[in-house]
């Protein structure tokens, strides 16, 4: 199976278009389809709110656990602390020193990896810090991020895809003095919702497919069909894709505007309106969305407007079924139905029309200027970079501890992906296919590459070297990733 998923992105889906999507898919037929998603979507389900742990010790526990996702079977799942599916919300402050102690509970080995997050390459959490089954590893580091909304899952290099699917993963919320000095919506599971995004194939006894591309039952912080109560104000939704590959063209269902105030690694200067936000897997936004002029009661919902997707990204191809069929490819569905009820007295009526005012490096600064390309050895065979597949012991590029560099990412292959670089946040200064997108002036550290795309963002590495400790460069697709589309870069003095 395994092979068969790796192998898929050199593929051309396109001609697997053309036999209706079947193609060689349907020897292998991984995953029997069922009438199982129809059966979670009869399921009227409550969005459930992870469990919020604070202070400066974290004590995690990823072990096997179940939850009720469709009717019928229990689905069993990973998950950190017993919560079944995903983990608690962690919440830093900024400048803090943090210990979180994590211990695997599976009987495999896993890696912890803090998304977003600027440390030391040792306490990062890659492929090398692996965790044996019934270990723990207690990594420590000062909280230098600014306040956003970052992530933690595990990165073991070739079961990160299997791991995330079955449920292992958690929000981490970064706050800090700037972000808590504004009239923001910050009433956890009130009016600041943390929403992971990510579609799971369930068999026809309700257990998920683990090499699945994807996945045909919307599953929302691991819920089928849910459905929220938000207050008639100003609403903060921290947006997170957790998919192996699908895209989310996320709008509101009545079209109406809304505010992105914070990208991956930070609050963007001002609220930046939108009415659509096109996001790939690993990437975060925090957005506002006014519900004061909505009547108590009403319904709207969260709507991934995904018909009529580019080919390119993940979820565009029109096929139902087959390796790279969904029955939530290429058509909209919500992934949150919303039902608006009386405000609440800590909640926000207007708009802040200031956020932060966040300083860039700029191409001047840059002491070197990096390229680095998307290949693969012909068809069939796995994406890598620079025609080099994934090794722990091999060291892809050397950075200059303290230096300013731009990175150009080249995607000349079939398909898009979703660049994801470790230790960094970074600023996109260029796409080759267009202007860059108001809501991606921001500190990212994931963004979307499609095909014929060259993207070049700049970023500086400081603080934290190390000769011996890598950290990672990777697509976010976690198959890809798992197949070998992942580098290694050492920060060295
Ligand atoms: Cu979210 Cu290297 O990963
Ligand atoms: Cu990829």
């Amino acid at each position: 199976m395994s092979t068969l998923n790796q192998g898929d992105q050199t593929i051309d889906r396109r001609s697997l278009f053309k036999v209706g999507g079947i193609g060689i898919a349907a020897a292998f037929a991984p995953n029997v389809l069922t009438s199982q998603h129809a059966e979670a979507a009869a399921i009227s389900n409550k969005l459930w709110i992870p469990p919020k742990i604070s202070g400066k010790t974290f004590n995690l526990k990823l072990a096997n656990g179940t939850k009720q996702i469709a009717k019928g079977a229990l689905t069993k799942t990973y998950g950190y602390n017993g919560t079944g599916f995903w983990g608690p919300s962690l919440f830093m402050n900024k400048g803090d020193e943090v210990t979180l102690n994590v211990t695997n509970g599976l009987s495999e080995s896993t890696t912890t990896h803090w998304h977003g997050m600027h440390l030391p390459a040792e306490m990062d959490g890659g492929p090398m810090q692996e965790i044996l089954a019934g270990k723990t590893w207690s990594p420590k580091f000062k909280v230098m991020n600014n306040a956003a909304t970052f992530w933690y899952h595990p990165h073991m290099h070739k079961t990160t895809q299997k791991q995330l699917a079955l449920g292992a993963g958690g929000f981490i919320f970064v706050r800090d003095s700037i972000e808590s000095a504004l009239a923001l919506p910050r009433t956890y599971g009130i009016d600041d919702i943390p929403l992971a995004l990510g579609s799971r194939t369930l068999s026809s006894s309700n257990q998920i497919g683990t090499t699945t591309i994807y996945g045909d039952t919307m599953l929302t912080n691991g819920v089928a069909n849910a459905q929220v109560d938000l207050p008639a104000q100003y609403v903060r939704l921290r947006l997170l894709n957790i998919e192996s590959e699908r895209a989310y063209n996320l709008g509101i269902s009545d079209g109406r505007k809304f505010y992105v105030i914070s990208t991956d690694g930070g609050l963007v200067d001002k609220p930046i309106p939108v009415k659509k936000l096109l996001m790939v897997p690993g990437e975060r936004y925090e957005i506002l969305v006014d519900l004061s002029n909505d009547k108590i009661g009403s319904t709207i919902s969260l709507r991934a407007f995904n018909k009529g997707l580019t080919f390119g990204y993940g979820g565009s191809e029109p096929a139902k079924s087959g390796d790279f069929g969904s029955l939530l490819n290429n058509v909209d569905f919500d992934v949150l139905k919303i039902k608006v009820t009386k405000p609440i007295s800590t909640g926000i009526s207007s708009l802040p029309a200031l956020l932060t005012k966040n300083v860039f490096p700029v191409k001047s600064q840059a002491s070197k200027a990096r390229a680095i390309a998307i290949t693969d050895n012909g068809p069939g065979t796995p994406f890598t970079f620079d025609g080099k597949s994934y090794s722990m012991d091999y060291i892809n590029q050397h950075v200059k501890l303290g230096a300013t560099e731009t990175w150009t990412i080249t995607n000349d292959r079939v398909f898009g992906h979703s660049f994801h670089i470790h230790d960094v946040q970074f600023k996109i200064i260029s796409r080759s296919t267009g202007p860059i997108p108001a809501h991606e002036n921001g500190w990212k550290d994931t963004f979307s590459i499609q095909p014929s795309e060259k993207v070049t963002f700049i970023a500086k590495f400081e603080d934290y070297a190390s000769s011996e400790w890598a950290f990672m460069y990777h697509c976010h697709m976690a198959n890809h990733e798992d197949g070998g589309l992942m580098g290694q870069f050492l920060v060295e003095k």
